[in-house]
C-alpha cells in the first residue's frame, strides 16, 4: 500500500486530516455569549438622563452655569463618556476620584446607576 500510493496522494490525504481536526476543535459560542434583546424600561436622555445630570453633576460640568470641567451637558457629551461617567459614580464617595466631586452633589442611587446602565443597553435613546 505504501509503495503503491504516491506521496502526493498522502499529502493530500495528511492534509485532509490536519484540516478536519482543526475544525473540530473549533469552539463554538457558548449559549450564555448570545445577546438578548434589551426587553427592560424604555430610558432616554431626554427624559431620564439630562435631568438626573444636571441634578448631580451642575454646575461644573455645565459650561452655561461656569463649570470649568469636562462639559456634560449635551447627549453626544454624556454618550460618548458614558463609560467613564458610570466608572466615577461607582466608586466610593470617600474615594477622591468619585463624582459628584467631594460629594458637593448627592451621589447616585444604586436606581439611578442602574437607569443609566439601562441608558446603554437599550441604545441610547435621545427621546
Ligand atoms: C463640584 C464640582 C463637580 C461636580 C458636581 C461633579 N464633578 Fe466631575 N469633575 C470635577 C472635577 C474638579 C474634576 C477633575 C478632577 C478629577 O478628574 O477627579 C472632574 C472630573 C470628572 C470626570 C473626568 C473628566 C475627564 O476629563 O477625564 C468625569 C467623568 C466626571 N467628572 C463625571 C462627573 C459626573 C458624572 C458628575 C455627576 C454625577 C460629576 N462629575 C459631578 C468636579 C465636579
Amino acid at each position: 500500500m505504501n509503495r503503491i500510493l504516491p506521496s502526493i496522494q498522502k499529502t493530500i490525504v495528511l492534509s485532509g486530516i490536519i484540516v478536519f481536526v482543526a475544525a473540530c476543535s473549533q469552539k463554538t459560542a457558548p449559549a450564555s455569549k448570545v445577546e438578548k434583546p434589551y426587553d427592560g424600561p424604555k430610558v432616554t436622555y431626554n427624559e431620564h438622563i439630562a435631568p438626573l445630570m444636571e441634578r448631580s453633576c451642575s454646575p461644573c460640568h455645565y459650561p452655561s452655569k461656569n463649570g470649568r470641567k469636562q462639559p456634560f451637558d449635551t447627549y453626544t457629551s454624556v454618550k460618548e463618556r458614558h463609560d467613564d461617567i458610570l466608572y466615577r459614580v461607582q466608586l466610593p464617595s470617600n474615594n477622591f476620584r468619585h463624582m459628584p466631586y467631594m460629594n458637593e452633589n448627592p451621589s447616585l442611587t444604586a436606581e439611578e446607576i442602574q437607569m443609566l446602565k439601562n441608558w446603554a443597553h437599550g441604545g441610547f435613546l435621545e427621546s
